[in-house]
């Protein structure tokens, strides 16, 4: 059966600068959190490969803005490194800003639109050292970025994105204790998270001013891209469980999807962390006009996985942390071994749906969504072509509920592919491999097609496929 989707459904690809551009100090680029703990602990990398390389798109450029183009897709999402853009004194750094103008002048010319996002997890060391997200003057700090890149950029960049998956460092690196500086500690984790807000919306609001002001282009936009995973839980389940899946739900989705839907928190997570568990969310007077200014032109949803909870044993961990949920695991379920995430398309449906109901007038686009395997090697022909049919499968599974979710009223205008060039991984940094584009590391990180490129060219070109 041949599935069709709509005509101007959109085919992009999405990267990070943090992990494609590498050529970390060159130009005057400063030194990031992954810099710093790369440095402090290589051990905690796979195969001990820091940040330092990226997928060396710095070199590679023109090269990759022309195997996006030849594969149909009409736009690429990266992010701005604030440690290439500026300086230390908070201005403006020429040789990181040229570079920038390079890339965007490069896609321009060849008819692919940039999504410039402005944060991938990618805080300067030296705000970092004064407590990064913790501290309220690094917010300030990030606004005046977004603000100095907005007036450098703003005539040739369309589509700008404050924050890609805003809940990741306070979880990975406060919550769950994954990242450094590997804390367990819910107070530190929600008063990050409500400071990444807080920018985020500070930023919202330099886009409008500017846009007031004439100085973005005609019809510029602006948004927030954030992981969201629709919250399962088992069949019959308790009051417990189901209470399990309102908090999941309200602090990793509904957080963000009130603030750039409606301009709020939502009031029964404020309630239940500050009075149930009595723990104190630091807000200034005036926060509330903040956020009131924090809703966006359109969404990016990146979706790899659900998310399935039921109660946790207790309210609190010996430590008097309140406990969420615990994990649930579906007997039915199929993994990514490679990964560890669960493969379910049905989610990019239902959490499609629950956008439309709960945000009726705030179009968005899938902005992420892949399959890293291990050891794709073991599935090269004997041109050198990896023969990747598992990623064809899970793009195609995917796209099929996504078109079900516009048949069925989704606002969803196109699907940005992750990781389209192989690029590094964070802490297992080339060990699962995502891309259409191979990137040989062991060849100059030269550039090969994998089957899957042919696939989605195909696909792209007629938005229809079998
Ligand atoms: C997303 C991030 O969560 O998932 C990317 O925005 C990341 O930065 C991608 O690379 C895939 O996850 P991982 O950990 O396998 O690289």
């Amino acid at each position: 059966m041949t599935i069709k989707l709509p005509e101007d459904f959109f085919f992009g690809a999405a990267m990070s600068g943090p992990q494609t551009e590498g050529s970390y100090n060159v130009g005057g680029r400063l030194r990031s959190y992954w810099d710093m703990w790369s440095d402090k602990e290589i051990s905690a990398f796979h195969n001990r490969v820091g940040s330092y390389v990226g997928n060396d798109m710095y070199h590679h450029y023109e090269e990759d803005i022309k195997l996006l183009k030849s594969m149909n897709f009409k736009s690429f999402r990266t992010s701005m490194q604030w440690t290439r853009l500026l300086d230390k004194n908070g201005k403006l750094n020429q040789e990181g800003a040229a570079w920038y103008h390079k890339l965007i002048d490069c896609a321009n010319e060849n008819g692919i639109d940039i999504y410039m996002n402005m944060y991938h997890f990618d805080m300067p060391e030296y705000l970092y050292e004064r407590g990064g997200w913790e501290n309220r003057e690094v917010v300030d700090a990030y606004a005046n970025f977004v603000r100095i890149a907005m007036e450098e950029f703003g005539q040739k960049v369309k589509y700008w994105f404050t924050f890609n998956e805003p809940i990741v460092e306070p979880e990975q690196q406060y919550l769950h204790g994954v990242w450094y500086p590997y804390e367990k500690n819910f107070k530190k984790s929600i008063n990050v998270q409500y400071h990444i807000t807080i920018a985020h919306c500070l930023a919202v609001n330099n886009f409008r001013k500017l846009e007031k002001a004439g100085k973005l282009c005609k019809g510029a936009k602006i948004g927030m891209i954030n992981c969201f995973s629709p919250p399962y839980t088992k069949e019959n389940p308790s009051s417990a469980d189901l209470e399990a899946v309102k908090m999941t739900d309200g602090l990793h989705n509904r957080w963000w999807l009130e603030v750039v839907a409606h301009g709020r928190l939502p009031q029964d997570v404020l309630d239940k962390v500050q009075n149930d568990w009595n723990i104190e969310i630091v807000m200034q007077p005036g926060d509330q006009a903040i956020i009131a200014a924090g809703k966006v032109d359109w969404l990016g949803y990146n979706y790899y996985q659900p998310t399935r909870v039921q109660a946790p044993d207790s309210e609190f961990d010996e430590n008097g942390m309140p406990c969420i949920a615990k994990p649930y695991i579906w007997p039915d379920r199929k993994m990514n071994v490679y990964r560890g995430w669960e493969i379910y398309p049905k989610g990019i449906y239902d959490f499609g749906m629950k956008i439309k109901e709960e945000c009726p007038d705030l179009p968005f686009f899938i902005s992420e969504n892949g399959m890293g395997v291990e050891g794709e090697e073991g599935y090269m022909d004997e041109n050198g072509t990896i023969q990747d049919d598992y990623r064809i499968e899970f793009v195609r599974d995917h796209l099929e509920w996504i078109a079900k979710s516009i048949d069925d009223g989704a606002n969803c205008l196109g699907y940005h592919y992750w990781g389209a060039i192989d690029n590094w991984s964070w802490a297992n940094a080339f060990k699962n491999r995502y891309g259409f584009i191979r990137v040989c590391l062991d060849k100059n990180y030269d550039r090969k097609e994998k089957k899957s490129a042919s696939w989605i060219r195909e696909v792209a070109k007629t938005n229809s496929f079998e």
